[in-house]
């Protein structure tokens, strides 16, 4: 037992990393650094307990720290001054991102634009729509045809040449960057492709790399771990291995061509750490944490969201703090609520998209009832301080019924039936629907399911239902409003349809979430500013929603507050700002809706409507909403 206090330990620790560097010369160049030293200092302790738990046990622990801390010292050197220069502006502005300004898009950079000098031509555009943020889908060198949309990585440092190359990157960030948009890119550190460099030394039976995955000599350990993990795309393998030629098993979460990394290595934590700070010097402001919450593995435990990941995020964390300082993380946990939210915090990532709300929207659109919605919202939107959720309508993955069982059992729900309802609801197998969605792995054993499609499709476009605009346009309204960062799957806001042309690809026919990944819809976009069409409808809908948070300084920041409205047809939320509050109200039935006048007892006898422009009276006859309408009224 070591007597000494982790902070002791911590300080001798750092102490001795400082001695083996002052004997190198990159090393006492490194330590000139004054900005370096100071912030290494602050931070080390964390990344030395996290060490200590993690890799305590083994004899190269120190060294293991050593090698990190160079690593971490000559990636700040190599920081472009410009880089610099923002992590300067940011420190002075740390809530930079809590902005109502703040507006997000993502898109795929080949079905966008055809590569990245095509996405430069599209800056003008985003500047129109107003973006300050812009995800770029996986972009890196990956296997062809099959790669998970490039989930799977075979090089961190390099593009996939049809796209482009490393150094249009690092130019395309820098001219987001004079536009006033960050660059999100994807961190998919949970695997990397069979096609990486480690995969394939690891494939040919070299030791050390073989040691950087969860490869097994024989069924025996892979068998035990898969009696409590879950089957994530049973689609494409049972169970969470798969069996390489020469009879090893490796651990593949994903597609079989995606092999998980083995975080209880070391090694793997440098390396990665290695690409990461990389990728944060070619100009990228923000990660997307990909499937944070598989990245630990312990056996009779499901390999999901374990307290090894917290720790894993918050060393990845403590080192852009240190070498790349303006450098902010979003997670990627589609999971049950409780487990979400665990992973936002300020020093692990700040961002999160959230899941919760927007499968929540697609269940209060289809059963006309906001209850599971407001309670959320109520008890699950609340975060600390300096966080915030990135609220989406639909992403390019299929959309999960993560709420919580014991939620939905406050309004007499049960889980496993209304996710039922909702995936036969949503493909178009319930009276009543007006949802063209397709089933993603549909696992018949476990019952479970998800769902693909646009959101046009979705909302009734596609169909052409009565009042497909105005859901789209709800639905938006709801992620524009709610806090944090909004975020537009680009075509969206034209009102793009499923696509399914993915089905004539032997690539994507197996994975319908292509029906939502559709290529630049040249002619809807040609259309947006008219009006009478129906992508010019969306279109305005969209940027008068834009404009209106740009302008309503209500709705900065972190959180919204629930309000309870006695309709359950009718959601209703709080926006509180420094003078004044933006009360928001949404009818989610295709019938006119009301709310009674002691709602609204002790608020002004009548106020503003923001979205209309309308003086609304309260008190007189409380409020008569139409279908799919929504408010935002300020007190
Ligand atoms: C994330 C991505 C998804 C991908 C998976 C595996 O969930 O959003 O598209 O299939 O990670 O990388």
């Amino acid at each position: 037992m070591n007597s000494l206090s982790i902070e002791q330990q911590a300080r001798a620790a750092q102490a001795y990393i400082l001695q083996e560097l002052r004997k190198t010369e990159v090393g006492v160049s490194i330590l000139k650094n004054k900005d370096f030293f100071a912030r290494l200092d602050m931070n080390f302790i964390t990344i030395f307990a996290i060490f200590a738990e993690l890799y305590g046990y083994r004899h190269d622990c120190l060294d293991q720290l050593v090698d990190l801390i160079t690593m971490c010292g000559k990636s700040w050197q190599d920081r472009s001054p410009d880089l610099q220069e923002v992590d300067k502006q940011r420190e002075l502005d740390p809530e930079w991102y809590l902005s109502n300004q703040m507006l997000g898009g993502v898109c795929y950079v080949d079905r966008y634009a055809g590569s990245l000098a095509g996405i430069k031509l599209r800056i003008p555009y985003f500047k129109e729509l107003g973006l300050t943020y812009l995800h770029l889908m996986p972009l890196f060198l990956a296997p062809q045809p099959l790669n998970d949309g490039g989930y799977a990585v075979s090089s961190y440092r390099d593009v996939q040449p049809e796209l482009g190359t490393i150094e249009e990157l690092r130019e395309l960030a820098t001219e987001l960057r004079k536009a006033g948009i960050s660059l999100v890119l994807d961190l998919v550190f949970n695997h990397t492709s069979n096609e990486h460099r480690w995969a394939k030394r690891a494939a040919e039976g070299d030791p050390e790399h073989s040691a950087m995955y969860w490869i097994f000599p024989d069924r025996n350990v892979p068998s035990a771990f898969e009696r409590s993990t879950r089957e994530i795309f049973p689609d494409d393998h049972p169970g969470s291995f798969i069996q390489l030629p020469d009879g090893r098993f490796v651990w593949s979460t994903f597609y079989h061509f995606q092999w998980d990394l083995n975080y209880s290595n070391p090694a793997v934590f440098r390396a990665m750490a290695g690409e990461m700070l990389y990728l944060a010097n070619v100009g990228v402001d923000l990660f997307r944490m990909d499937a944070v919450a598989f990245m630990w593995k312990q056996m009779n435990t499901d390999c999901e969201n374990l307290p090894e990941v917290h720790k894993l995020l918050r060393a990845f964390n403590a080192l852009c703090r240190i070498a790349a300082p303006s450098v902010l993380f979003k997670s990627e946990a589609i999971v049950h609520p409780d487990f979400v939210v665990q992973y936002i915090d300020r020093y692990e990532c700040q961002l999160s998209y959230n899941p919760l709300q927007m499968a929540l929207t697609w269940e209060a659109l289809a059963t006309r009832d906001a209850s599971m919605l407001s309670q959320a919202i109520e008890r699950r939107h609340n975060l600390a301080r300096g966080c915030a959720w990135v609220n989406y309508v639909r992403s390019h993955d299929d959309i999960g019924w993560t709420f919580s069982d014991e939620d939905a059992k406050e309004f007499g729900k049960d889980g496993l039936n209304h996710r039922k309802f909702l995936n036969a609801f949503f493909v178009n197998r319930h009276p009543g629907s007006f949802a063209r969605g397709v089933p993603f792995q549909d696992n018949p054993r476990t019952g479970d399911c998800r769902i693909s499609g646009t959101t046009a499709s979705l909302a009734g476009l596609e169909s052409m239902q009565d009042h497909a605009i105005e859901r789209i346009l709800l639905a938006y309204s709801i992620a524009m409003s709610t806090g944090g960062i909004p975020l537009i799957y680009l075509g969206d806001e034209v009102g793009q349809l499923n696509d399914y042309s993915y089905l004539n690809d032997p690539a994507k026919m197996d994975d319908s979430r292509w029906v939502n990944r559709p290529c630049y819809p040249e002619q809807r976009y040609a259309e947006r500013h008219d009006v009478n069409t129906i992508p010019g409808k969306i279109f305005a809908g969209i940027k008068h929603l834009i404009h209106l948070r740009k302008t309503t300084e209500e709705l900065a920041g972190g959180r919204a507050i629930g309000f309870y409205t006695g309709n359950p047809s009718i959601l209703g939320y709080q926006r509180p700002g420094p003078s004044s509050s933006v009360l928001c109200l949404c009818n989610f039935s295709d019938e006119a809706q009301w709310i009674g006048r002691d709602r609204f007892m002790g608020m002004p006898a009548e106020t503003k409507d923001l979205v209309s422009g309308y003086m609304i009276k309260l008190r007189k006859a409380g409020i008569h909403m139409k279908p799919y309408q929504f408010l935002w009224l300020r007190f």
